[in-house]
């Protein structure tokens, strides 16, 4: 009878501690989830469209992640296709179903260079929709010919003649405001305006790059665009999110140098900015004293910081750019060992600045559900094993 009472009072601390933690504190560190193992620090992300995962990947994401970022539906490109046409639906799929089974969500973008149709810059727009533009930049065109610039692929992209910056921003407005209206209360943020900062130039601007929105409207796109996507949402937390913009911050040169003109500027204009997304494509050599001097240097504006789109390459290069060097085909087991590293020494330098830190998201659920595929980047391999990488991120959260 009295063993009887043990086991019934030991099991009611169990569950107690379970439901007033909303995590199993019972747990020894090998046994911990991510978001178990961070759940007082910051939130764990992952990044997917979720459309096409197996259900053991579907089990994957609700076991280790709080929060989701739409890989790529949320993208202007793919939510606002022509200028009469929204197409909401895989997002529409991703929100619910995320919020049914207690996952947070994080809106991926709103403005960007990139992956966004022509139409936004276009003067007039034929009645009937254009034929999408290639997915990547420049597929599709002679291998032989000189590789255009980004610049000018943009241009090439655009028929006709260029919108005026009131078109333009008229068309950006009701952009921000139709697609953060219609998630109002269901997603907690957004990246505002996306890798505004070009790759090389002079770090004492902004140094933004030339073309799209920077050169249809200008500087001020920026400061608009956070104050229409707080209109349409003033609780939602609202970013700036860029890769590379910690290199350099030891020095204060560089694309970190360059990130934190724009900051103080975008702060100043009165952008109700929230925080800063480091998207984090890392690779085995970045330099990681740069990462934790700009995670330092976004908390000294006032800023919240969160680590947006983390992959460290186990091979080959990383950036946020497209075509990096892909390194060996066969990954030798000690680059996975030296991945387990860098993330643990990430993950403890995320861990020294939980205070200013909200949230770290993969960019990806497996090393097979990853951009940078064949690069070996993530924490699970192709069939969810956890990789060593796994096990020193977990190790991390003790320090
Ligand atoms: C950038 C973008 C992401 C995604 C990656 C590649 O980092 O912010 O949306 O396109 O490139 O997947």
């Amino acid at each position: 009878m009295r063993s009887r009472n043990l086991i019934t009072i030991s099991f009611l601390i169990v569950a107690l501690t379970v439901t007033a933690y909303g995590q199993d504190n019972t747990k020894t560190v090998a046994q911990k989830t991510l978001k178990e193992a961070y759940a007082q620090k910051f939130l764990i992300g992952a990044a997917s469209d979720l459309r096409g995962l197996s259900e053991a990947e579907l089990t994957n994401v609700k076991t280790h992640y709080d929060i989701l970022t739409p890989e790529n539906c949320m993208k202007p490109q793919r939510i606002h296709p022509a200028e009469n046409r929204y197409d909401f639906a895989i997002a529409d799929i991703l929100v619910d179903w995320c919020l049914q089974n207690g996952i947070q969500v994080w809106g991926h973008t709103l403005g960007w260079h990139a992956q966004t149709s022509p139409w936004f810059f276009q003067a007039v727009n034929p009645e009937t929709e254009e034929p999408q533009p290639a997915r990547r930049p420049g597929a599709g065109w002679d291998p032989n010919a000189p590789r255009p610039s980004m610049d000018e692929m943009w241009r090439r992209s655009i028929k006709g003649e260029m919108a005026s910056r009131e078109v333009a921003l008229d068309r950006l407005e009701k952009h921000i405001k139709t697609v953060v209206g219609r998630y109002k209360g269901r997603i907690i943020g957004w990246d505002v305006f996306n890798e505004s900062i070009a790759d090389s130039g002079d770090c004492t601007t902004e140094n933004l790059r030339t073309f799209s929105w920077y050169q249809v409207v200008g500087p001020d796109v920026l400061t608009l665009a956070f104050k229409w996507a707080h209109e349409a949402d003033p609780k939602a937390q609202l970013y700036y999110n860029d890769y590379n913009i910690e290199q350099g911050a030891v020095e204060n040169k560089g694309k970190h140098a360059s990130s934190m003109v724009l900051l103080n500027r975008l702060i100043a204009e009165g952008a109700p900015i929230t925080g800063v997304g480091i998207q984090g494509h890392w690779h085995l050599d970045t330099n990681l004293d740069d990462v934790e001097k700009a995670i330092e240097n976004y908390a000294s504006l006032g800023l919240r910081v969160a680590i947006t789109e983390l992959d460290v390459t186990a091979t080959g290069d990383n950036s946020g750019a497209f075509g990096v060097r892909q390194g060996n085909r066969t990954i030798p087991p000690e680059n996975f060992e030296k991945q387990a590293e860098v993330y643990k020494k990430l993950f403890e330098i995320f861990m020294r600045h939980a205070d200013v830190i909200d949230r770290v998201t993969f960019w990806g659920v497996s090393d097979t559900r990853s951009w940078r595929f064949g690069q070996g980047a993530l924490l699970f391999d192709g069939q969810l094993n956890p990789k060593p990488a796994f096990k020193a991120v977990i190790e991390a959260s003790e320090k």
